[in-house]
């Protein structure tokens, strides 16, 4: 196993206010896989990442990665740890403006202290890798937003980790951008055998994990395989599924004009809501356990 996550708890803490943003969580990654995960804003993601790329510590719980507890990590071994095994791709891009796209994905080997030479030869395969060979000497703000993304990837592949972590690595593009950069990151792993782990909301990029775990309220809520590696049945079983919800949304619909135009009061109007609703969700959730996001 890559990395296992036992019964991780994270409370942060805010005058007298508790938050908990990671309820007893568990996770195991396998080497060389590729998890997607998905759930709602503020459930958790982005906690989970920065816990398991030793930028924030756990409240309780462990986390092993290639059989060492980074949890009990002394703040020397986390540095190392940060530097050599994991890197990091964030939600809010973090490159340098001053310094060119080779400068930026440079930027974490000039710690490690390896030769300016080697630097230059990794810099330039590392670039080469992210297709920006033509761009290597653009800023940041002669990039597009694709480029900076990959950029980012150059950067985070800079020391060799084996794992990378990617918090919404296509939360700013748009459909086409979002999957190249998907691409990229498909190569990385496939290519070079780094096991990542990818938070999206984007469905296309989930699908192209080996797994898609769902997070909610700081737990795992589904654990799936994407739907086309399933039977055939289950995706009609889909089908199905999705037939039921739009089916759901027109009676809403039909709903909201009777009680807009009187026919129903206002108790029936929001018990029917409710119900249908309930259902929706029920439904929902079953797809997202298929590896369908809806
Ligand atoms: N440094 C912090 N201090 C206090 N609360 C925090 C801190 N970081 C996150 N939280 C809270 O913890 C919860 C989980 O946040 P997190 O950023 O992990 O969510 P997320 O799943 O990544 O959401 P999003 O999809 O919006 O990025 C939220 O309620 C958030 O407000
Ligand atoms: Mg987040």
């Amino acid at each position: 196993m890559a990395i296992v996550v036992k019964d991780l708890n994270k409370i942060y803490r805010i005058g007298s206010m508790e938050i908990r943003a990671v309820r007893g969580l568990n996770l195991t990654v396998k080497e060389g896989e590729m998890i997607a995960l998905i759930g709602p804003s503020g459930s958790g993601k982005t906690t989970l990442l920065n816990i398991i790329g030793g930028l924030d510590k756990a409240t309780s719980g462990s986390i092993t990665v290639f059989g060492k507890e980074i949890t009990n990590f002394e703040p020397q071994e986390l540095v190392e740890y940060r530097r050599q095994t994991v890197g990091h791709i964030f939600q809010t891009l973090n490159l340098i403006p001053t310094l060119t796209a080779a400068e930026n994905a440079k930027l974490p080997m000039i710690a490690l202290g390896a030769s300016g030479e080697e630097q230059n030869r990794r810099v330039d395969e590392l670039i080469d890798v992210v297709g920006l060979s033509e761009r290597k000497n653009h800023k940041p703000g002669e990039l597009s937003g694709g480029e900076q993304q990959r950029v980012a990837i150059a950067a985070a592949l800079a020391n060799d980790p084996a794992i990378i972590l990617a918090d919404e690595p296509t939360g700013e593009l748009d459909s086409v951008n979002a999957s190249i950069i998907v691409d990229y990151l498909n190569k990385v792993n496939k290519e070079m055998g780094k096991t990542i782990i990818m938070v999206t909301h984007d469905p296309t990029a989930a699908r192209s994990a080996d797994r898609i775990l769902r997070i909610q309220d700081g737990v795992v809520r589904t654990d799936v395989e994407p739907v086309e590696s399933q039977a055939k049945d289950s995706v009609n079983y889909a089908d199905i599924l999705k037939e039921r919800i739009s089916d759901i949304d027109r009676q809403l619909e039909e709903l909201d004009d009777s009680f807009r135009k009187g026919s129903v009061t206002g108790d029936e109007f929001v018990e029917g809501q409710t119900k249908l609703k309930q259902t929706r969700s029920v439904l929902v959730d079953e797809l997202h356990r298929l590896g369908i996001l809806y």
